[in-house]
């Protein structure tokens, strides 16, 4: 097999800065990561996500650091090309010592090359206790699942002036922590366009609207087998495409394209 490029944090930045669209789809197994490095995504993420999807809970809460872990080493296991972000799960990163302990594992024993975080001001120094010990962070604002409880449901945020200046202005801080990428998650295309311009680092959005510099989908919403009602800011590629390597094709290509996410997939 030929050998591909590795990418890493300074790959998404000269894709930011070349105005190429950075693809990012979750992966939680070894078959699935090489189907998405085959199809030409940049960035599998093992994301919490898989509390719902996988373990069929009905929020990302439950998820715990070995269900990590085990799903990070798997992943990491069959990946070669594409870079590995690994989600730090709720409650594993409210101090410094245990965030720092809880990270490092992630690296070791689950192969993550990357950590991603939610919040913003709150999780500024975690931000940069990690960058500052070598592990690369990417930061998660906007409707942050974690805290479902907290936001009152899954719903878009920043939809005020003054929520959407505390995005901008934590999406600013983050950077500043030294997070090499932010994933924005259901806000206001207009607001994801203003923060994605703002910041050097690449905004990877979901439910954020075209003008992200990436894009992210939970492959079961991408495949459209994951049960119930479907998130409207989500697409099922397979629909229309002849096996399931096609259809991970088709989304690559359709972000890349900017034709992905359109208009009914986006929120004002
Ligand atoms: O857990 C996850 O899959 C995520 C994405 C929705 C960005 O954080």
């Amino acid at each position: 097999m030929a050998e591909c490029a590795r990418v890493t944090a300074t790959t998404l930045l000269r894709l930011k800065e070349r105005g190429e669209k950075i693809s990012c789809v979750t992966s939680y197994d070894a078959s699935f990561t090489c189907l998405l490095e085959d199809a030409g995504v940049e960035i599998v993420l093992v994301g919490d996500s898989l509390g719902m999807v996988l373990q069929g809970h009905d929020s990302t809460l439950p998820v715990t650091m070995e269900d990590m872990v085990y799903h990070a080493s798997c992943v990491a296991r069959a990946g070669r090309s594409a870079l590995r972000i690994v989600d730090m799960p709720f409650m594993s990163y409210s101090r410094v010592d245990q965030a720092l302990d809880n990270a490092a594992r992630l690296m070791r024993e689950g192969g993550a090359q990357m950590v991603k975080l939610e919040g913003g001001e709150q999780v500024s120094g975690i931000v940069a206790a990690l960058t500052a010990q070598g592990i690369p962070v990417c930061g998660h604002l906007g409707l942050i699942p974690q805290s479902v409880h907290q936001l009152g449901g899954y719903r878009v945020q920043g939809r005020d002036a003054e929520s959407a200046q505390r995005l901008r202005d934590d999406a600013l801080l983050l950077q500043e922590a030294g997070a090499s990428a932010l994933v924005l998650e259901c806000i206001p295309t207009a607001l994801a366009k203003q923060v994605s311009e703002s910041l050097k680092i690449p905004t990877i959005g979901i439910g954020a609207g075209p003008e992200c510099d990436g894009q992210v989908l939970v492959l079961y919403d991408l495949l459209g087998i994951t049960p119930g009602k479907r998130p409207g800011f989500s697409h099922n590629f397979l629909e229309h495409a002849a096996d399931i390597p096609a259809a991970l094709r088709a989304y690559v290509e359709a972000v890349k394209a900017g034709s992905f996410p359109a208009q009914q997939h986006s929120f004002d």
